[in-house]
């Protein structure tokens, strides 16, 4: 909560402020002012001043029909000093009002100044004159605003979906004095249409990171159709920020420079390979720095990022890649080691090209996914459901399969043995013809369903790609599991009760025959031998151990013969 005072405090240069309440003394001016735009009527207000009578689209103007224009003249005043600063006071107010569980959907978050910066530097590297630059997926602005600065020459077309952040991004622009350089279009900019210009387009931004499930059939459908236009295949797994790179390509002309900002994950899962092949092909990649997890880009999101910066139509014979691991290396973007495109071509995880190359295997060691298959655990789609609780109602004991449905079930297990089925919960798992069952059955299981669909189990993203929506089926039970997320090395152990396994641990299949003897000698050795440095390690020392990640274990030769 803002203390109301902070509502109504007039000019702020630099003020320290301590609230009584809780003792916090806020002595960043900055801070100061975006707790000032204390609530979207407040900020929205001040916007509406900062605007003033420009021509609004539709969509602007009824989301801001019930907004009183501000009279605050202090407040404006100071907004509109801030934004002339280069800083961005409506967007983080904007940040902090609305939750990042409620700007989530839409893949709202905007970029710190050190990325934009740094971007902006790779950009100018290049020496081109830049006649006008487009941002997808705008947000408030920030790099419009920046690109404007950085090319006093250039003109820009910022494109954003949502009408409340398009206005504040025209706030910014007409506090700033560019509203004659820059166009905003409130719409989805994977259905923009752009005129072919002489000069040079600078396509740079941070396009929203929205995963699969969230988008709809038909963009999925136009994605591999565009993708294949252009000779690719598509997944229809792939985020929204695939799809606004394909827009990209599809607006671009030769000579057109590109940067943007992304997590990093396209670069080794499957979905990616889309990106991996415009990248060579078409779209002309020319470098990709990934970003350290503990190097901050998307404020409240903890993940890597990946800059990927592009010269579509060009045709070179290398990609460069680099880590960045400072703020400092971030601001410069210098490029890092030359690979072949036809190596990156053939590389399917290109994170290996990053480090420079797949290291040579030691001898005496094999890969784990050499002798196991290393698979998710089953994702039920939600288990408050389908993982039998306090509150499920009671169902025959022939559909409740014992499970592991906990990462516990594993950390905790003597000797690294799940022995007792027993002490396990139990997953529910409903045969996908229901007119079979004895009406005693019959009924129980529809008592089930109808309080299922109650909690929302039958409209899961999972559930609607599962047919009959209640068949969580029972797998082949893995004989080891293993825990894949923690701030410790992973956990293995022996499944010697053959329980089923939710998507909290991974399961691994053998490829070859193991003896029981084996196994136990095998779990041993990962739980002695394998470490966090393993994995992909995040910020505050989390680990994760994707699957493919867990198959490029080392382990010794002889543990397999
Ligand atoms: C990751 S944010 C980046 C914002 C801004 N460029 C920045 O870096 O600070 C992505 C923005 O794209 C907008 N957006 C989401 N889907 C969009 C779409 N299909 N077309 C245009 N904009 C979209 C979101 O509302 C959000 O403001």
């Amino acid at each position: 909560m803002i203390p109301n005072r902070v509502q109504h405090l007039g000019s702020h240069k630099l003020l320290q402020l301590l609230l009584p309440m809780n003792q916090i003394l806020i002595s960043d001016t900055a801070e100061v002012l975006v707790a000032r735009l204390v609530d979207m009527p407040t900020l929205l207000g001040v916007a509406k001043a900062l605007v003033g009578s420009a021509r609004l689209s539709d969509v602007e103007s009824s989301a801001l029909s019930d907004v009183t224009t501000s009279r605050d003249s202090d407040l404006i005043d100071d907004v509109r000093a801030a934004i002339n600063e280069g800083r961005d006071p409506l967007g983080d107010a904007y940040c902090a009002i609305n939750s990042p569980a409620q700007r989530r959907d839409r893949g709202q978050t905007f970029t710190p100044d050190h990325v934009v910066a740094g971007m902006l530097a790779w950009v100018k590297r290049q020496r081109k004159t830049i006649a006008r630059l487009v941002d997808p997926g705008a947000g408030s602005g920030r790099y419009t605003l920046a690109g404007l600065r950085a090319f006093p020459d250039a003109k820009a077309i910022a494109v954003e979906m949502d009408p409340l952040v398009a206005f504040i991004l025209r706030a910014n622009l007409a506090a700033a004095g560019f509203t004659k350089r820059a166009k905003v279009v409130v719409a989805d900019f994977r259905s923009l249409t752009l005129p072919q210009i002489d000069g040079v387009t600078l396509w740079i931004g941070n396009p929203p990171y929205v995963r699969h499930h969230g988008i709809g059939a038909e963009w999925k459908d136009w994605y591999s159709k565009t993708l294949k236009r252009f000779g690719h295949e598509g997944s229809q797994l792939a985020g929204l920020h695939l799809h606004f790179f394909l827009k990209t390509l599809e607006l671009s002309s030769k000579g057109d420079l590109g940067c943007y900002v992304t997590a990093a994950e396209w670069l080794d899962v499957k979905y990616g390979q889309a990106l991996r092949q415009l990248l060579t092909n078409g779209l002309g990649g020319r470098d990709v720095f990934v970003v350290d997890p503990t190097v901050q880009v998307f404020g409240d999101a903890m993940v890597s990022a990946a800059i990927t910066c592009f010269a579509p139509g060009s045709a070179r014979s290398s990609l460069h890649f680099a880590e960045v691991s400072t703020e400092a290396q971030l601001r410069k973007l210098s490029s890092g080691n030359a690979i072949e495109i036809a190596a990156a071509k053939v590389e399917p995880k290109w994170s290996f090209l990053v480090k420079g190359g797949r290291a040579e295997k030691p001898a005496g060691f094999m890969e784990l996914g050499e002798m196991f298959r290393v698979s998710r655990g089953q994702v039920t789609g939600l288990n408050r459901v389908w993982v039998e609780g306090a509150d499920t109602p009671k169902l025959p004991s022939r559909f409740l399969i014992p499970a592991i449905t906990d990462s516990t079930d594993i950390t905790k297990t003597s000797k690294h043995v799940i022995n007792d089925a027993q002490s396990l919960r139990r997953l529910i798992c409903l045969p996908r013809d229901l007119s079979s069952l004895a009406s005693l059955e019959k009924a129980s299981v529809e008592r089930f369903l109808d309080w299922a669909r109650r909690l929302g189990a039958h409209e899961t993203y999972t559930a609607k790609h599962r047919n009959p929506w209640w068949s969580v089926s029972t797998k082949e039970p893995a004989p080891v599991v293993m825990t894949y997320m923690g701030r410790r090395p992973p956990v293995f152990a022996m499944n010697k009760a053959g329980a089923q396994l939710i998507n909290v641990a991974h399961g691994l299949y053998p490829l070859q025959q193991f003896s029981e003897r084996q196994l136990q000698k095998l779990v041993a050795w990962l739980n002695e031998n394998v470490t966090q440095e393993d994995g992909r390690v995040y910020a505050g020392g989390l680990t994760k151990f994707e699957p493919s990640e867990a198959m490029r274990i080392l382990v010794p030769v002889e543990l397999a013969s």
